[in-house]
């Protein structure tokens, strides 16, 4: 089923920002990892294996329509922060980014009458909803505790459900 040029090269590029997400939260896992916060190193772990399955998911789809599959040059991660609040909101601040490009990707399918890429995204769709419900509501318990309290944040992702 052919799928136009131009679909499959959004589709590759936005396979590149999922595969960056991946590496982003690899690289904030290990920021909470040397700042001796084990749950929040799990939770940013569990996040970047989400993040490259939603990488793959696009990489599979787009070798079922014919490709190709071009995988972009990827930018490297912010490894460093000042503060868990600035490492959070950067990651918010990232599905935000996600979910308008998403968005994009959608009209775009859209406007060639791409009904197959349309189904397709709508999973991405709802699932950036989910993400931005969990960050959203992970910067506001980072900020109700406080740098000095890290372990109470610990405690509430340690509570959350490990479908993450
Ligand atoms: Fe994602
Ligand atoms: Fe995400």
């Amino acid at each position: 089923m052919p799928v136009e040029k131009s679909v499959v090269e959004a589709l590759n590029v936005h396979m590149g920002r999922e595969f960056e997400a991946h590496l982003q939260y690899l690289s904030v896992s290990s920021w909470f990892d040397a700042e001796g916060l084990p749950e929040l190193t799990k939770f940013f772990a569990a996040q970047a294996a989400e993040e490259h399955m939603h990488a793959t998911k696009i990489l599979t789809y787009v070798q079922d329509v014919g490709g190709p599959v071009v995988i972009p040059a990827l930018a490297a991660p912010k490894a460093s922060f000042e503060s868990a609040e600035e490492a959070v909101a950067g990651c918010l601040e990232w599905e935000e980014n996600i979910t308008a490009h998403i968005h994009a990707l959608v009209d775009l399918a859209t406007s060639k009458n791409d009904h197959a890429t349309q189904v397709f995204l709508q999973w991405y769709v709802t699932e950036q909803v989910e993400e931005i419900a969990t960050m959203s509501e992970l910067l506001q318990v980072t900020r109700r505790a406080g740098e000095s309290n890290l372990l109470l944040l610990e405690d509430y992702v340690a509570r959350l459900a490990p479908a993450a």
